[in-house]
This record gives structure tokens, C-alpha cells and sequence, in this order.
């Protein structure tokens, strides 16, 4: 039998160096169904880090961070483009409008912040084309008309579902890649244009709706206009990161959306179309498993979602009224009032083993002060019997019934405090309570949107990345 062939030793060096580490890498998670502070913490964190990577969703995402007075909505852009001198990445697992990214570009440039080589699009990101977004308003619309609007998703219309969707269909995705190559793209989007105007019509006659044929030439002559705009930005990211780690370069992987939304883990088919959750990291940079040592799950003081879909502990009374005023539960992508809820621990525990999280993030706990008491899912009921596990199947999830811990609230606001051991007695005990039933360390509390709204719990970080 032929002996195998030796392995290059300049591969051997390179796999040796970005192999696992488990140690210095780290992701932002978001536990719920999203919107749970993502974008303040990934502010937060940024400075320990060198690349801050976005490896999944598009800009159905809506992270904010404030800054002194000034707030900023991140769609596609890493939250880590606020700070200088970090490499912002946006990975292959990314479906990116270029339109939508430009615009986010110039409205960040105008407001002085500094756009060059910190940004950086994965040549293999497929690209979000405006078929998609009328592929995911028309699609709606005819679930709707046909089988009530119920059983509509309740997307964000920015065409996630539909270009992930062309990604896996394979003959109809075009990439970021492909805009540096006109005479190729031009080629491809003719055919893939004349496919959509077909499906896109008769998808209009089933949702009752009027559709005007999209023209290939203007929209090549689009996109090709998109393309020079970011060429100097487009590059081969998976060998990005992997030099970087190789040279001993921290990442930050900042998830989008939350766990509850992940195609696979979630409640299907009230999610979006991708690994939103950290499983989502390896497959959306190219990064070898394993990679990430410390994931910072990300979870409100109590529950929101946005769109449709089964929420256990949703409150449709003035209680969910009043978490949602205070809060300011309204998207930062849509502008739609969030549903809003107790906090379900039933949700967290399960994301956070999905997750492998290793230290969680309590955020928006100031929202909840002048409660008497405070309701806490922690289980569920099923036909009278306890749940095991978490529901596979949003029809059983649907029928579940919360089992609740009432606790003490706490009367005083608690947007001021600076220290931990400040807080009101019944805000600690909130906190614990949480930690007890997860099962993780709540490292970070969060009571107000600023960054020095924040206490961060060193001692309670079990990985110091
Ligand atoms: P993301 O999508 O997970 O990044 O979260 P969003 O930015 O969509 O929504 C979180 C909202 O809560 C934003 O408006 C934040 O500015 C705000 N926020 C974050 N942390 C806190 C907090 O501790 N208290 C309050 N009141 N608001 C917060
Ligand atoms: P961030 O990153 C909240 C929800 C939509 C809808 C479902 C599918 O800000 O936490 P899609 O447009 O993705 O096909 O919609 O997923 N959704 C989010 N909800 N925050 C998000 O992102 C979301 N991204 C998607 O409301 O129910
Ligand atoms: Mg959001």
C-alpha cells in the first residue's frame, strides 16, 4: 500500500496555528428571541478584542449602541466600527444588501467615524438582491391570504428567508465575490432575474397583490455601481481570521437576532433563516470549531418578541404595556412594538446549553423597578404533566402552560447604581435566582442604555478573555 503523502510543513504550521485555542476568542449571544442588548454589550467588550465579527443574519439585525448622547443602529456593521483601530468583519455566513450596507457606511462617515480598512466584507457573503425583499413581502402575503395571517412569520421584509434560500438553491445566489467580476454577474443575474419574474408573478396572483417585472440591466447596472463602492472591502475573510490568529489577534463574534430565532434550534418556523445562535459561528466565518473560549449569553430581565409565533409568557395586559413604555420596546429595524413578557427561564436555560454559554449578561433590569412582585417562568406544564426538555415543535410549544415563581420587586429605580452591592436587596435576589436556575454566573448587569450603566462582575466572569 502507497504511504500518504507527507503534509507540506508550511500547512502543518498553519493548521498548527489555528487550531483551538478555547482560550482567547469570544462570542455575544443572544438568548431570546433578540433585541436583548447584544449590540451595547459587543460595545463593551470591543476593546479587549482586534476583529469583531458578524457571521450570520442580514440587516433584519438591529443592534444599538449609545454613546454619551449619541445612539447608533447597527444592521450589517459590527458594533466594534464605533471604536478605532479594530477589524470589523462581516463574515461568509452574512446575506448583505449592498445598498443597505452603503447606506450604513455614509450615515456612520457622516457622524465622524472612520470607515476604511476596519471593514471588511467575506467575498463568499451572498448578496441580498431587491427580488428577495419582494420575494419575502409576496410570500407573506399569499401564507396570509391563503391560510390566515397567523401563519405568516411577521419578517422584518428585508429578504433574509429568500437569500438564504438562492444561497442553498446554489444556481440562483450570487455572492459579494461576484460583483468584482461585471461580465459574470451581469451573465448570471440575467437568468436568475428572468427565473424570479416568473415565480414572482404568479406568487403576486396568489397574494392578490400587483407586480411590476424587475429589468436585468438596470439592475445590473446597480449592483455593479455597489460593487466599486466596496471593492476595497471585499476580501477573503476566512484567511483574514485565520492570519490573525495566527498572530495572536483576539475575535469577538457578535451574533445576530437571538437563540430562539435559530433555523435549527428555535421555535421553526417562527424564526429566521439562519444558525443565529453560537452554533452558527464556525460555519458563518470559517473558523475552526471549538475556537471561541467565553460566550457571554446575552438575556433582558424579562421577555420580548417580535413577529409571530408561540411566546409562553407573553403578556397581552397592562403589565406587558408597562414593561413595553418603559422599555422603549419598539424595533430598532422596524419600528413594530415588540411583544412583551416575564422573563423565561425555561427559554434561557435551554439556549444557554444550546449555546454553550459560559457567563450570562442580565440587561434592561431597571425596567422592571416598581414592581410589587415579579412573575419568573421556570418550566412548563404539559397536559397536566411537567416538560422535559424544551418543546421540538412550536404546535406542542403553543399548548405549554408556565409554571411561575413569584418574587419580591423592587420599588426604587436603579438607572443610577454603579455597584452591584448597591442594588436593591430584591434586585440581588432577582439576579440570583437567575443564576441558580441557569446555572451560570451572571457576569454583567445592565440598568440603562449607556456604557457607564453597567456593572461589571469581574469575579463572576469564569473565563477571562
Ligand atoms: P440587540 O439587537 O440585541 O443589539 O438589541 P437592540 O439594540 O435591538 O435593543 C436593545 C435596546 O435596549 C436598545 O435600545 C438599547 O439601547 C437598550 N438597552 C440596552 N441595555 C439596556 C438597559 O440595561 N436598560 C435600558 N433601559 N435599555 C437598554
Ligand atoms: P437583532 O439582531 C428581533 C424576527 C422577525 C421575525 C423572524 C423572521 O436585532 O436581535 P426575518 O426577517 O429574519 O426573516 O424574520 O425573526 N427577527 C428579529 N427579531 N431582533 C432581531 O434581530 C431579529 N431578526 C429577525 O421579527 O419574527
Ligand atoms: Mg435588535
Amino acid at each position: 500500500m502507497a504511504s500518504p503523502r507527507p503534509v507540506p510543513l508550511q500547512w502543518e504550521l498553519q493548521i498548527m496555528s489555528t487550531a483551538p485555542t478555547t482560550g482567547p476568542h469570544a462570542a455575544v449571544s443572544g438568548l431570546q428571541w433578540g433585541d436583548e442588548g447584544k449590540g451595547k454589550v459587543v460595545d463593551l467588550l470591543t476593546r479587549r478584542y482586534d476583529y469583531i465579527v458578524r457571521y450570520n443574519g442580514g440587516a433584519n439585525a438591529g443592534h444599538s449602541v449609545v454613546i454619551g448622547d449619541q445612539r447608533y443602529a447597527l444592521h450589517l456593521i459590527p458594533s466594534g466600527i464605533l471604536h478605532e483601530g479594530k477589524i470589523n468583519v462581516i463574515g461568509n455566513g452574512v446575506v448583505v444588501d449592498p445598498a443597505q450596507l452603503i447606506s450604513e457606511m455614509d450615515t456612520l462617515a457622516q457622524r465622524g467615524i472612520d470607515i476604511g480598512d476596519n471593514l471588511r466584507l467575506s467575498t463568499r457573503a451572498h448578496l441580498v438582491l431587491p427580488y428577495h425583499k419582494l420575494q419575502d413581502a409576496l410570500m407573506e402575503a399569499a401564507v396570509s391570504a391563503s391560510r390566515g395571517e397567523h401563519k405568516a412569520i411577521g419578517t422584518t421584509g428585508r429578504g433574509i428567508g429568500p437569500a438564504y434560500a438562492d444561497k442553498m438553491h446554489r444556481s440562483t445566489g450570487l455572492r459579494a465575490g461576484d460583483l468584482l467580476d461585471p461580465e459574470r454577474f451581469a451573465d448570471k443575474l440575467k437568468h436568475v432575474v428572468a427565473l424570479k419574474n416568473a415565480m414572482l408573478g404568479a406568487t403576486a396572483d396568489l397574494a392578490g397583490a400587483e407586480f411590476e417585472p424587475i429589468d436585468a440591466d438596470e439592475l445590473t447596472e446597480a449592483y455593479l455601481g455597489y460593487g466599486e463602492v466596496l471593492a476595497s472591502h471585499i476580501c477573503d475573510t476566512q484567511h483574514l481570521l485565520h492570519t490573525g490568529m495566527a498572530d495572536g489577534k483576539k475575535l469577538l463574534f457578535e451574533g445576530a437576532n437571538g437563540c430562539m430565532l435559530d433555523i435549527d434550534h428555535g421555535t421553526y418556523p417562527y424564526v429566521t433563516s439562519s444558525n443565529c445562535g453560537a452554533v452558527g459561528i464556525y460555519a458563518g466565518s470559517g473558523v475552526p470549531g471549538g475556537t471561541v473560549g467565553r460566550t457571554v449569553g446575552i438575556m433582558k430581565a424579562y421577555t420580548t418578541r417580535v413577529g409571530a409565533g408561540p411566546f409562553a409568557t407573553e403578556l397581552d395586559d397592562e403589565v406587558g404595556q408597562r414593561i413595553r413604555d418603559r422599555g422603549n420596546e419598539y424595533g430598532t429595524t422596524t419600528g413594530r412594538p415588540r411583544r412583551c413578557g416575564w422573563l423565561d427561564l425555561a427559554v434561557v436555560k435551554y439556549t444557554a446549553a444550546v449555546n454553550g454559554v459560559t457567563e450570562l449578561s442580565l440587561m434592561l433590569l431597571d425596567v422592571l423597578a416598581g414592581f410589587d412582585t415579579l412573575k419568573v417562568c421556570v418550566g412548563y406544564e404539559l397536559d397536566g404533566k411537567a416538560v422535559e426538555g424544551f418543546p421540538s415543535s412550536s404546535v406542542e410549544y403553543e399548548r405549554v402552560t408556565p409554571v411561575y415563581e413569584q418574587v419580591p420587586g423592587f420599588a426604587d429605580e436603579v438607572t443610577d447604581c454603579e455597584d452591584y452591592d448597591h442594588l436593591p436587596g430584591a434586585a440581588k435576589q432577582y439576579v440570583e435566582l437567575i443564576e441558580q436556575h441557569v446555572g451560570l454566573p451572571v457576569s454583567i448587569v445592565s440598568v440603562g442604555p449607556a456604557r457607564n450603566q453597567t456593572m461589571i462582575r469581574e469575579a463572576h466572569a469564569p473565563v477571562s478573555a
